[in-house]
């Protein structure tokens, strides 16, 4: 059955009106949710019935006068919703279905606590900083490590006893490898020398900051595992000399300039000559106490001229690694040691206990 064009006028002005006389009337959350649902619910509302009822009985060229109406109501109890909802959300306290989820905005939130560079990232960064001020770049390498870039590389030749210093955990089950390939624990930042200059020809500045692994008892200054930070200088005519002006002026920038540096004679394989260097007692200014033994002086890192057997395993890739045209020098140093020392902490184990006490204080 079709219905003539004034019906149809009749019928959505009717509808029109009822639309804005409940909308006008709604007057709780949950009665603007049922006239929603009445009207829009997507199975029985109103307006899905009335197009289907409509639509159904519509000859063809009343549906589009028909469509044209329909759509202008949807948006006409949309309009109407939206400004039902906007009055009455004031009054979402008072709906009984709401009051039970009422949010209580006098409770305390979460506190999440804002975190803070542990000492040992701090220290390696600030270490990091000094060197990258003088044109150092940064790089790192694998804490698994093969037997030949951390140790026969490093002129630590197989069954050498220099290799006892530095024991480690060995991974498992490779026997079917050659010994140079077979993994471990790195003991120190010093094969990442090697990987660096395998990858680039000389010129080289790095700095290597990185954690390190010992066959070692922990007590109160050492701990299986610890962290280092590296260098490595190789250019042409580079000297002692240089070695001594960059580490003074690192030890300087660390601690403040008043601290005085010292190198003694010592022995590295992957060095030669090598040398510990000692600073002047930062607690007792050099007079002599207790921290640093009545010496006036504390043994804070190794250093010495690049042994020219290290540049010929780096010829091996790098030819320009010649002994003969260019030299270096290349230090390392133990992290946990320096930050101790800097914020005059006596023992290593506080570093790794994760203990909220001592990191705020680092905060
Ligand atoms: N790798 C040494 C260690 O762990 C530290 C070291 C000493 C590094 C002298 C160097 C160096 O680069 O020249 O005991």
């Amino acid at each position: 059955m079709t219905q003539p064009a004034s019906t149809t006028d009749a019928t959505f002005a009717a509808l029109e009106s009822e639309v804005r006389r409940a909308a006008a009337q709604l007057a709780s959350a949950e009665a603007v949710e049922n006239f929603r649902l009445d009207w829009l619910g997507r199975k029985q509302g109103r307006l899905k019935r009335l197009s289907e009822s409509l639509l159904a009985s519509a000859a063809i060229e009343e549906k589009k006068q028909i469509g044209q109406r329909f759509n202008a109501l949807k948006t006409l109890v949309e309009a109407e919703l939206e400004t039902a909802l906007e009055r009455t959300r004031g009054s979402l306290w008072s709906d009984q279905s709401l009051r039970r989820e009422r949010i209580d905005v006098t409770l305390p939130g979460t506190r999440r606590q804002i975190g803070a560079e542990h000492p040992i990232t701090r220290t390696m960064n600030e270490l990091v900083a000094i060197f990258a001020a003088l044109g150092y770049s940064v790089g790192v390498g694998p804490q698994v490590e093969t037997d030949y870039y951390n140790f026969e590389s490093m002129n630590f030749p197989p069954g050498h006893p220099a290799r006892d210093t530095q024991d480690t955990l060995v991974v498992a089950g490779q026997q079917r490898r050659a010994p140079r390939d077979r993994l471990l624990l790195r003991t120190h930042t010093s094969p990442v020398q090697m990987r660096t200059m395998e990858q680039q020809p000389p010129p080289v500045r790095i700095v290597i900051p990185g954690k390190v692994h010992r066959n070692d008892a922990a007590d109160a200054t050492h701990s299986p595992v610890f962290h280092q930070v590296e260098g490595l200088c190789v250019d042409k005519g580079i000297t002692f000399s240089d070695l001594k002006g960059t580490l003074d002026h690192a030890m300087k920038a660390l601690f403040g300039s008043s601290v005085r540096t010292r190198f003694f004679p010592s022995f590295f394989p992957f060095t030669e000559p090598s040398a510990d260097v000692q600073i002047s007692c930062i607690f007792c200014v050099g007079k002599g106490c207790r921290r640093c033994k009545q010496s006036g002086w504390i043994e804070l890192l190794g250093c010495g001229m690049v042994d020219p057997a290290v540049f010929a395993f780096a010829a091996e890739k790098q030819p320009a690694y010649d002994p003969r045209l260019i030299s270096g020098f290349a230090f390392g140093m133990g992290v946990e040691r320096i930050a101790m020392m800097k914020y005059g902490i006596r023992e290593i184990g506080q570093f790794y206990s994760g203990d909220m006490r001592f990191l705020e204080q680092f905060a």
